[in-house]
């Protein structure tokens, strides 16, 4: 039986570091633009059909909370689903799992679009600062409809949805994609100023239109939406994830690995592959893959994380992991969220040298770093942490692996096909609290 540990299970990564990862692996479907799509195909009552979809909890918990309301799911196979949402019998999400994950936000506008009307609880996910969502909410009364926010559930209303002219004040993939979709059911012109151009943005806006929705510019800056009466039924297949390959691609770079990275857009990886060759690595790319070697020790290198098409916010912790062992003094700024250097305390125990000031972490490259007890903090933290261990000299144990599994499917299993030695452990008996060995 899984550890209890609060109201989550307690598992753990076990790993011997040292060893380069070497082979090939398959990339899946993106998680973050699954999210918005799943919550997308609520808005037709005719089935749409989802194929490259991940496994992983997150999109898992989405399917739950959907069903709660009477949409009928059927896994068709792993990667999957055909959803029907003609029978939705409540507005109201409330399921306890719904507010632990991000995107809950994302029903939201997919039945305000549909149903003029929904009340979803209010969203957490990873804690890397404060997430506010101002911005959602200035775009739903734009197009007409009251937002009020009591009892922890966000409500929001309209008698009629009206296209309008929306800018929004920061750059947000979040509020992009939600104003996408009740904007595609409302009536008239929506156009989104300062709009986010993540490649899930593009993926969640040709989906809606491969159901009928008309939405061009996604990409851009500027989205321009004309709303339509009715979508239909669709069968879609989900971009392959960005930063699951990142991670991969850090993985390859700090073991000085050699990986095939197989069913990837090599475009939507070029942020990532430039600072990589900064590094030190060679990158070769073909159509759908790509490989990455690094046969030398990582060079230094500065970046700051910016929005599409900058260097992510979602590989920074990996590139942290990997200059924290790489030939001189590298400084990462952070301009997204304002605390996702929470990580770095673990990779000092690993014997890291890396200085937090502000929005920026000031790295220190060291020769090796030692295995040690470690804690995933959040999702793409606990990804970069596993990655330093498997560099790491000795064992290491990763604990509260449960947030990196909300975005990396079979992480462990992939790891290990490419010669990680790693285990999971999910019970009491095995889960090692203190006691670990340094060969
Ligand atoms: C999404 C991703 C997350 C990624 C992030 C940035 C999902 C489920 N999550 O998160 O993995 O790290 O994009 O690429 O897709 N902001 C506001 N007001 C708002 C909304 C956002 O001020 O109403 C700010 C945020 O605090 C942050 C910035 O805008 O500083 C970007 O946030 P956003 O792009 O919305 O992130 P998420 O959609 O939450």
């Amino acid at each position: 039986m899984p550890v209890n540990k609060g109201d989550h299970k307690v598992e753990q990564y076990i790993i011997s570091g040292g060893s380069p990862l070497v082979g090939e692996v398959e990339i899946c479907g993106a998680k973050n633009a699954a999210l918005g799509i799943l919550a997308a195909s609520l808005m037709t009552d005719e089935p749409v059909i989802i194929e490259n979809l991940p496994d992983v909890s997150d999109t898992n918990v989405l399917l739950q909370a959907m069903e709660s309301i009477g949409v009928v799911v059927d896994r068709l196979s792993r990667h999957t689903v055909k959803i029907s949402a003609g029978a939705v019998n409540s507005l109201i999400v409330e399921s306890a799992y719904i507010k632990k994950i991000r995107a809950s936000y994302y029903i939201l506008g997919a039945l305000l679009g549909k149903y003029r009307k929904a009340s979803v609880a209010l969203p957490g996910g990873c804690n890397i600062g404060s997430r506010p969502i101002d911005q959602h909410m200035k775009g739903f009364k734009a197009l007409g409809a009251s937002v009020r926010i009591s009892h922890g559930l966000i409500s929001t209303e309209a008698d009629r949805l009206v296209g309008s002219h929306i800018y929004l004040d920061v750059v947000t993939v979040g509020a992009t994609i939600n104003i996408m979709l009740a904007a595609s059911l409302a009536e008239g012109k929506t156009i989104i100023e300062n709009a986010a151009k993540e490649p899930h943005v593009v993926d969640v806006a040709n989906f809606l239109n491969s159901m009928g929705a008309s939405i061009k510019g996604a990409g851009t800056d500027i989205i321009r939406i004309k709303g339509v009466e009715k979508l239909h039924g669709t069968t879609y297949s989900i971009i392959p994830d960005q930063i699951e390959a990142g991670t991969f691609m850090f993985a390859a770079a700090i073991t000085r690995g050699d990986i095939m990275i197989k069913n990837v857009i090599p475009k939507h990886l070029e942020s990532i592959s430039a600072k990589l060759i900064e590094m030190g690595c060679e990158i070769e790319e073909f159509d759908d893959q790509l490989r990455i070697v690094a046969a030398k020790r990582l060079m230094k290198t500065h970046v700051k994380t910016l929005p599409y098409p900058g260097f992510p916010t979602d590989m920074q912790p990996q590139i942290v992991a990997a200059l924290a062992t790489s030939e001189g003094t590298s400084v990462v700024t952070e301009s997204i969220f304002e605390n996702r250097f929470r990580y770095v305390d673990e990779l000092i125990k690993m014997g890291a040298l890396i200085k937090v000031e502000g929005n920026s972490a000031i790295i220190e490259g060291v020769n090796r770093l030692t295995g040690a007890l470690i804690q995933a903090p959040d999702l793409r933290a606990g990804a970069a942490l596993v990655l330093a261990a498997l560099a790491a000299e000795g064992e290491s144990v990763v604990d509260d692996i449960i947030y990196i599994e909300r975005g990396y499917e079979d992480f462990h299993i992939k790891l290990r096909s490419l010669g990680a030695c790693i285990e999971k452990t999910d019970s009491n008996k095995d889960a090692r609290r203190a006691v670990f060995k340094v060969s």
